[in-house]
């Protein structure tokens, strides 16, 4: 009788330590690490309650240390200016005009630079008459071959048609030496 018990005991015993082991709580549990509890592995880190800790060797025992947050990747620089370099600033004296081609998106664009007294200007050469390429005059003007459509070389604008609209005009940035377009 006396062993009957004894085993009824036990197996009630073994039967709630498989329960409690299966129970969520006790699978859901992790132990909670505090600054100073033993550990294993020198090196080894890990997070417990949200905050990060690493295991190191200290007065010849290996203890949990909060370990310093990991600094967060720096971002890149952010390029010197918006566009596309198409001049160094010192290859553009006031007046002067400069013909470049600009690849953006796969394509290319006949674009002509002119440093102005008030700055820096970028036209499309094509002629908004029939798309040929516009070139400075000897008036300072932009000028069609085709038909002989003229356009203001600082503003775009028609001075003599057949043309009737300006030329297409870009955004420049000028900054650290370099002219940049934004087409
Ligand atoms: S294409 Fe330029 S004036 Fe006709």
């Amino acid at each position: 009788m006396a062993d009957l018990s004894r085993r009824k005991i036990l197996g009630m015993l073994a039967g709630g330590f498989v329960a409690f082991l299966t129970s969520p709580s006790a699978v859901d549990a992790a132990p909670t690490i505090r600054a100073g509890d033993t550990c294993k592995k020198v090196g080894r880190r890990t997070t417990s309650g949200g905050k990060t800790f690493e295991c190191v060797e200290a007065n010849g025992a290996r203890v949990w240390k909060r370990a310093k947050e990991t600094a967060k990747p720096q971002q890149p620089a952010k390029p010197a200016a918006d566009g596309i370099k198409v001049l160094d600033s010192s290859a553009l004296s006031v007046g002067k005009s400069e013909n470049v081609v600009v690849s953006s998106g796969g394509r290319n664009f006949a674009v002509v630079v002119t440093r102005t007294s008030a700055g820096v200007v970028a036209f499309n050469r094509a002629c908004t008459h029939q798309g040929t390429l516009v070139t400075v005059n000897s008036a300072n003007q932009l000028y069609c071959i085709s038909h002989g459509s003229l356009f203001n070389l600082t503003t775009g604008a028609v001075v003599e048609g057949p043309a009737s609209r300006a030329l297409t005009q870009y955004k420049v940035t000028e900054t650290g030496g370099a002219i940049y377009l934004t087409l």
